[in-house]
């Protein structure tokens, strides 16, 4: 079972020229409304691999329209949404510009999402089949203690470190590495996860190697066009490429990787290939708008045999 604890959001999307710097305004022609949040959009990533039952999300909502939709369109893609729990806060926002070049800036407005609860969190979620997906949008205590629970019971954890909070220290990362076995990160995140515990590598292939060692975890580094990177505990260098594309709209390909990658993790399959298919899948999330919409399903990967 994939179990995915974080942030559900719904994206108020507008479509840029440019996307503005400080003290600008930029004007769009109207907005879209999308469903988001990185804990959900990685839960219908999962699922539409994994297929319906298979992924399991926990996290909170608010008792209002957004937060009634998010679950409908969870359960619409075959997650189960039983122990999302709804709350006085408002449902989680999220303001997204799109420029013209597919390129997104994202402000997360976190509502019911900073009340998600170790406690929503029953024991029977976790043994060895657990693989464990977290992230960075609901409050981190919680969230170690879920990859606590899911490393005593010989679960698996993938952790996402996005996006970087503002103010992450040391202890934070150290006790993140502690009960992580795949650590997701982009090559900022790389970066800052190892300047975080001390680390001063020469760039994020490097502070993935660093980070692999100082947590004895597998770092996987996701770079857009690039492809991604794999660095495990061992020191083994895996690459995969990204196909050749030209996006619409980045936003949630990182979270289409990671639940592409949990899905594959979650059958066994082993990490070259789960890279391969966690680019493709990420690559075509990129040809469609909206977090969730392009996200395909099994079928579409081609890389899945
Ligand atoms: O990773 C993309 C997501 O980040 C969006 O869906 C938005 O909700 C923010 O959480």
């Amino acid at each position: 079972m994939i179990l995915v604890f974080g942030s559900l959001n719904i994206d108020l999307v507008a479509q840029v020229p440019v996307i503005p710097g400080p003290g600008r305004t930029v004007l769009a022609p109207s907005y879209e409304t999308h469903f988001g949040g990185k804990g959900a959009n990685q839960a219908v990533a999962a699922a539409r691999i994994a297929g319906p039952g298979q992924v399991r999300m926990v996290g909170r909502v608010g008792r209002d329209g957004f937060g009634d939709g998010a679950i409908e369109n969870l359960r619409a893609n075959g997650v189960d949404t039983n122990l999302v729990v709804k709350t006085d806060e408002p449902t989680g926002c999220a303001f997204i510009t799109v420029d013209q070049s597919g390129e997104n800036a994202i402000t997360v407005a976190s509502g019911a999402n900073l009340t998600a609860s170790a406690s929503d969190l029953p024991a029977a979620l976790f043994g060895p089949d657990t693989v464990l997906v977290l992230q960075m949008e609901v409050p981190f205590a919680p969230a170690l203690e879920a990859a606590r629970r899911t490393t005593a019971a010989s679960g698996t954890v993938i952790w996402n470190l996005a996006p970087v909070p503002e103010h992450m220290t040391r202890e934070m990362v150290t006790e993140l590495l502690a009960v992580t076995d795949y650590l997701l990160v982009n090559e900022h995140e790389a970066l800052d996860a190892a300047a975080a515990v001390g680390l001063d590598p020469a760039d994020c292939e490097a502070a993935a190697a660093e980070l692999a060692k100082a947590g004895g975890l597998t770092c996987i580094v996701t770079a857009g066009a690039q492809g991604a990177l794999a660095v495990t505990r061992h020191g083994t260098r895996l690459r995969a490429p990204a196909p050749s594309i030209t996006p619409i709209d980045t936003t949630g390909a990182g979270d289409t990787f990671v639940g592409a990658l949990a899905s594959m993790l979650s059958e066994k399959v082993p990490l070259q290939k789960s890279l391969e298919i966690g680019c493709e899948a990420a690559a075509l999330k990129c040809l469609k708008a909206g977090s969730q919409d392009g996200m395909p399903a099994r079928g579409a990967v081609k890389s899945i045999a």
